[in-house]
């Protein structure tokens, strides 16, 4: 179900007009949909309840602490890349017991925080860092609970940028080393080996590449088991697409019911970590034309949201509806690009797209949930945008638009 739906010629998020949003608020602000949250993460949890398992929601999608909040409270569990992450997850209200700690270069810090909270797992990516892993833990006289990330070696069709399951990238530990790290780690006193997991990428708009994976996992967890190696729980990280455009990947449940059918050990735990599927389509960035400008062969609507507020398109080279919050239903359409005030030719937000424009009206970014706010910027000294979470007919500021005086926080004048 979609959240933000036109009534009359009215764009809306569940039942407040983005008017209203924007006349409270100000632009740019993300707008968040909690239900359409919520429906996301159930739909996970739905498929998952007939067996041992676990969400970790992807913080690094969406780390607003409101939002983490509403998960915590679902019961939901978190994959964390950071000491921030971590930090925003406690903050949030949630538990420590739930959270995996993901990422290729973990610090000795972020180690004993983690430790310290007494997280589910650390999903380690390398020998040296099993290493480390297991001094630290054993300067605080306990053990550390281990998953190594496999690199399975399987092409997820995705962006270049955002693959990460194929041999020649950065993460975890390739499947054919993955005995030997193994082994070292069962060596390694102050270690306990409780699973194993994997990603192979983000946007992934069909099942086949997260199947593949898992198929090879599986085999490797029996080779593993013959070695004496027994594991606990199996991860089959995140990265299930949403629809920005025309995509069509398959429902969480659907998802969920046709990767689970490879493991057929019912006692494993199944943990999963997606991100952008319970998020993205759950957000639109809100912004204002402040110019429309006519430039004979090119039309630009000139806005006052940008790259620094939504990277994506220039990075990823994404495409992100963009709909008029008013329908102008019978006035003509023309193609603009809608473009923000920095200085870059890469400032866009869309190109080419057809909309019936006039300076001073809303537009909406949508599918903006996901890796939206979480990777702004203060690039050219902007402020950051607000964030709005709209629940039925109540709107909250989750986060106030930043003030100028904090842009130079902690900077300091020589003496
Ligand atoms: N687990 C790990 C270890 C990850 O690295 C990621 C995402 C996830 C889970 C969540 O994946 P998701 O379900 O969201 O696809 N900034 C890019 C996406 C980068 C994804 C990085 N890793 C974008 O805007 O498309």
């Amino acid at each position: 179900m979609n959240y933000f739906t036109y009534q009359q010629d009215q764009l809306y998020a569940e039942k407040i007009p983005f008017v209203d949003i924007a006349q409270r608020f100000g632009t740019p602000c993300y707008v968040y949909s909690r239900s359409a949250i919520e429906q996301q993460w159930r739909s996970y949890e739905l498929a998952l309840a007939s067996r041992p398992h676990l969400i970790c929601y992807a913080v690094k999608a969406n780390s607003n602490i409101a939002i983490l909040n509403l998960l915590a409270r679902l019961g939901s569990g978190f994959d964390v890349v950071s000491a921030g992450e971590l930090a925003r997850v406690i903050k949030a209200g949630g538990d420590p017991r739930k959270v995996v700690f993901s990422g290729v270069g973990k610090q000795a810090q972020e180690m004993e925080m983690a430790l310290r909270a007494g997280i589910k797992c650390f999903n380690v990516e390398s020998i040296p860092e099993l290493h480390l892993l297991n001094t630290v833990a054993g300067q605080l006289h306990c053990k550390a609970p281990v998953s190594i990330r496999v690199n399975p070696d399987v092409d997820a069709n995705t962006h270049p940028y955002i693959s990460t399951g194929l041999k020649e990238n950065k993460f975890g530990v390739g499947i054919e080393e993955a005995e030997t790290v193994y082994r070292t780690a069962a060596g390694l006193e102050h270690l306990q080996i409780t699973g194993i997991d994997c990603h192979i990428g983000s946007q992934i708009t069909s099942t086949g590449p997260h199947i593949d994976a898992t198929r090879r996992i599986i085999r490797l967890m029996a080779r593993l088991k013959s070695a004496g190696i027994n594991l606990k729980h199996i991860d089959i990280g995140g990265g299930l697409g949403i629809t920005y455009a025309d995509e069509t990947p398959p429902d969480p449940s659907v998802f969920i019911n046709e990767v689970t059918r490879e493991i057929t050990d019912d006692s494993i735990e199944v943990l999963i970590e997606p991100g952008r599927s319970i998020v993205g389509n759950a957000g639109v960035l809100l912004t204002t034309v402040l110019y429309v400008k006519e430039a004979g062969h090119k039309n630009f609507a000139i806005v006052d949201a940008a790259m620094n507020d939504l990277i994506r398109p220039v990075l990823y080279d994404a495409w992100q509806q963009i709909l008029s919050v008013r329908q102008h239903i019978s006035s003509p359409k023309r193609a603009y690009d809608v473009v923000g005030p920095i200085c870059e030719t890469g400032d866009f937000l869309g190109l080419d797209r057809m909309l019936t424009i006039a300076s001073g009206d809303l537009l909406a970014i949508c599918s903006a949930g996901a890796y939206g706010f979480a990777m702004s910027s203060n690039y050219n000294s902007r402020t950051r945008a607000a964030e709005v979470l709209v629940d039925q007919d109540q709107m909250y500021e989750i986060r106030q638009r930043e003030h100028i005086e904090e842009l130079y926080r902690g900077e300091q004048i020589l003496p």
